[in-house]
């Protein structure tokens, strides 16, 4: 190969290039790893050592020809023929909001009511929604014969019992726990006094749906236990709390009540936060809203889970999470919380 033909090969076919491919497809025929100049430098060692230098001077000058005509060329065919230019960002642009989401208003109030129980130096406990009839109703010392424990009442899971969670087959049948205070039990079996636990979760009762009932909703259970717990106790506990939730005037009161694992048991009651104790729709015009169960826990319940009741008491109350945040935002349907309506739950 002679170093003038090939320049003249080379001026030839970059005439007629006619677009950044041909240009690119040239650049591998004379530039590339197995081009035309590496096979011309490739051929130096072969040659006679005398004839080498001022043949490899002339590839060099050659090359440097080359590259020029290469840039000459690219220019001439126009941006194009150029490595792709980089976008610049435009900095002025305005930015892609990013839709971060909420918590669920019922998960607000979740966190809200346990922070404030958690402040008071109680433990939040997570229980089992599959649980067994034991910890739902014998353990809680509700008897046989109690209406809550028939299946209109309560979804049992057919053909399981409480083997099936690696419980004593005594423990009966598997049930969606229609309660929270079912974590009383498991937790008490659990360990030993001194204990203060929140239990957060959900409960399932076979109830028809209409704007104050569904057959899943949320409870929150608290129950604490040690030497010397007095009904007292329980009564400052919930004042500090209900004060928290609803604000600090509103009036608190206790009315006698009847649970089966509660001696004695109270139903609490707050002033109407909509009327303020005067009266009004919210309330049913008694000026009063109820908001939890509660009571001593029962002597026959720290039998059950192997406590002494001569040594400990305890309190215990269990509250429904939709109902606290129904009064506390005047919410009046219950199916809003499961609907998943953005124009609901963005209100939160
Ligand atoms: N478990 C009761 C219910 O679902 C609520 C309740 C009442 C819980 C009194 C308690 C209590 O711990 O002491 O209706």
């Amino acid at each position: 190969m002679d170093i003038e033909s090939i320049k003249n090969a080379l001026k030839q076919d970059l005439d007629t290039a006619g677009s950044s491919a041909d240009l690119e497809a040239l650049r591998v025929k004379y530039l590339g790893r197995k081009g035309v100049f590496a096979e011309l430098t490739g051929s130096i060692p072969a040659m006679a050592p005398e004839q080498r230098g001022a043949f490899g001077k002339q590839v060099n000058e050659l090359k440097v020809m080359a590259l020029a005509l290469f840039e000459e060329k690219q220019k001439s065919l126009g941006s194009a023929a150029t490595a792709p230019e980089v976008e610049k960002p435009d900095m002025g642009m305005p930015g892609i909001a990013q839709d971060i989401g909420r918590l669920h208003v019922l998960t607000q109030i979740v966190n809200e009511i346990c922070g404030i129980f958690a402040r008071m130096g109680f433990l939040i406990v997570d229980g089992l929604e599959v649980e067994t009839e034991y910890n739902n109703f014998t353990g809680l010392n509700i008897p046989l014969e109690h209406p809550s424990r028939e299946a209109f009442d309560t979804f049992y899971l057919k053909g399981l019992n409480a083997a099936a969670l690696g419980r004593p087959a005594t423990d009966g049948k598997l049930l969606l726990r229609s309660q929270t205070s079912s974590v009383q039990i498991s937790v008490m079996k659990a360990s030993k006094p001194p204990l203060a636990v929140v239990a957060p979760g959900r409960v399932y009762r076979p109830d028809a749906v209409d704007a104050s009932h569904s057959f899943m909703f949320h409870q929150i259970e608290g129950f604490m236990v040690d030497r010397g717990v007095k009904f007292s106790d329980l009564k400052g506990t919930l004042e500090f709390f209900a004060k928290a939730v609803f604000g600090q005037d509103i009036k608190m009161r206790f009315r006698p009540h009847f649970f089966p694992f509660t001696e004695p048991s109270a139903e609490i009651d707050i002033s109407c936060i909509i009327c303020k104790g005067k009266g009004c729709s919210v309330c049913g015009k008694k000026g009063w809203l109820e908001i939890l169960g509660s009571g001593m826990i029962h002597p026959n319940v720290f039998k059950n889970v192997g406590y002494d009741p001569k040594k400990y008491t305890g309190f215990a109350f269990g509250m429904g999470v939709e109902r606290i945040a129904m009064l506390k935002y005047g919410i009046n349907d219950i199916r809003l919380f499961y609907e998943n309506d953005l124009r609901f739950l963005r209100q939160f």
